[in-house]
């Protein structure tokens, strides 16, 4: 398959999608700091994961961009908070200047609510699904964003600064921080395409494995990437002394352990055939990727 032209097409649907979702404004200038971190690109792995989980259970993941664009907003809305100065304190994300260095801390903190409160509007429009389907749905991706999942696991990560945890608190920080919201999106993409129960299963444990190899990814990339590339700030891990695969497990360790990761990923696809090819090469982007 030409997963490079799957991948775009998917991106520019989100974009597109988001651009004209935000274009109705409300009553103030929090628009304006919204959309700044919103349309300001990255990678789209979040809603493109649901649109190909759809597919890989035998539906159409182009049907479910409501959802999907939703679950990109909850993970834009925790960018802009990871690097406030009370957070990580990072000054670049996207390529460009962070939300507070531009609008200031009050309203980088009010673009970030404003985006996680529009999150649940878009969800809750999505059509071609049966209400009940999508209530479940929206609450499951509730929990994960919150304090069962992405809030906790960011409370995790702070509370590690300047200390050496044990490999299972990396675990369950990383699984929170990261993992929640890729088991949100899997899971959703699951039940929109009508995934059963022996399915649904098998993609939850892949959800799980890929947030950690994508995180521990993340976590190398801080070391060894460049600030051009990822478009935001290289060794904010250190500087903030945070615990990461790269500090616990040194880089060659933490290599090692992505790559085993996605293999055990992959493992969890293989009752799905032809149809999970996306999902298969979005997976093994991940210890590729540079961005
Ligand atoms: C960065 O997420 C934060 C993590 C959870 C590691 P992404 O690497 O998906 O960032 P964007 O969305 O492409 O900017
Ligand atoms: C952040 O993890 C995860 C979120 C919930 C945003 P990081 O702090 O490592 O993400 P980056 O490296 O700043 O993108
Ligand atoms: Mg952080
Ligand atoms: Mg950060
Ligand atoms: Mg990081």
């Amino acid at each position: 398959m030409d997963f490079k032209k799957y991948y775009e097409d998917r991106q520019k649907l989100v974009n597109t999608f988001l651009e004209k979702r935000t274009s109705r404004k409300g009553i103030s200038k929090v628009d304006e700091a919204m959309e700044y971190s919103l349309l300001a690109g990255g990678k789209r792995i979040r809603p493109i994961i649901l649109m190909a989980t759809v597919d890989a259970v035998g539906g159409n993941g182009y049907d479910y961009l409501s959802l999907a664009c939703g679950i990109e907003m909850i993970h834009t809305y925790s960018l802009i908070h990871d690097d406030l100065p009370c957070m990580d304190d990072d000054d670049y994300r996207r390529g460009r200047l962070t939300n507070h260095k531009v609008y200031g801390e009050a309203m980088a903190l009010l673009a970030g609510d404003a985006l996680l409160t529009l999150a649940f509007e878009v969800m809750l429009e999505q059509k071609n699904v049966a209400p009940t389907v999508l209530i479940d749905s929206v609450r499951e991706v509730a929990m994960c964003a919150g304090n069962f999942g992405m809030v906790g696991g960011q409370v995790l990560d702070l509370e590690s600064e300047g200390k050496t945890i044990t490999p299972d608190e990396l675990r369950t920080l990383h699984a929170g921080k990261t993992g929640a919201l890729f088991i949100a999106s899997v899971r959703c993409g699951a039940y929109m395409g009508g995934a059963s129960d022996d399915q649904l299963l098998a993609l939850t444990k892949y959800a799980d494995l890929l947030g950690l190899a994508f995180q521990i990814t993340d976590d190398i990339l801080d070391v060894t990437g460049t600030t051009e590339e990822l478009g935001k700030p290289v060794h904010s891990d250190e500087k903030n002394d945070k615990s990461t695969y790269v500090s616990l497990y040194t880089l060659e360790g933490a290599e090692k352990l992505a790559e085993k990761t996605v293999a055990e990923a992959l493992e969890c696809l293989d009752m799905f055939g032809e149809k999970a090819e996306p999902l298969r090469e979005i997976t093994k982007m991940l210890t590729t990727r540079k961005k």
